[in-house]
């Protein structure tokens, strides 16, 4: 299978303007993963830091890199997410809000090359990667990312705190 970074774009975009959004989006990072070599082969141009590669009302489409050795602070996207590896591992810790306010890791979801998932509107994620080598994917989000007052969370006192530059250098953590 072939892979074009415009035509995943396109086939984003429609998507998420598809009657039932999340079932589409859902479908189409199925099928585009089940061949990571390919997305990887076409992948050279964007594998820098993470990069926006188109965002409207509807839709963000993003090329994203975990760099190793760094644990990505817990944090919400109030819309939803489907996030697809193609190269790396990466690992996904999934948390639960308790009411008291303190989070609760629900989930540890692990993502080799080929690998999809989908974080609902409500969800909370950590995330690092394993091994000494960076992890690279592609993500879609049902909205405007840029745009969403998302927040982060301090794992050891579950406060939550806008989700800013400042903040998450303050919340980032290294990790052997
Ligand atoms: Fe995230």
């Amino acid at each position: 299978m072939s892979f074009s970074l415009t035509g995943f774009v396109r086939s984003a975009r429609s998507a998420a303007a598809d009657a039932r959004p999340v079932a589409a989006v859902k479908t189409l990072m199925s099928q585009v993963f089940a061949d990571p070599k390919a997305i990887a082969r076409a992948a050279g141009s964007f594998i820098g830091p993470d990069e926006c590669l188109y965002e409207d009302d509807g839709v963000s489409i993003y090329s994203v890199r975990f760099a190793p050795h760094e644990l990505v602070p817990p944090h919400n996207h109030r819309i939803h997410a489907f996030l697809g590896v193609y190269e790396g591992t990466e690992v996904n810790l999934l948390y639960k809000q308790l009411t008291a306010g303190q989070l609760k890791l629900a989930k540890r979801r692990v993502l080799n090359p080929g690998d999809t998932m989908t974080i609902g509107s409500d969800g909370i994620h950590a995330v690092h990667t394993e091994h000494a080598m960076p992890s690279l994917g592609l993500h879609i989000y049902l909205g405007r990312l840029s745009t969403v007052s998302r927040e982060l969370f301090d794992v050891e006192t579950g406060r939550s705190m806008p989700f800013t530059d400042d903040n998450y250098q303050m919340l980032v953590r290294a990790l052997p």
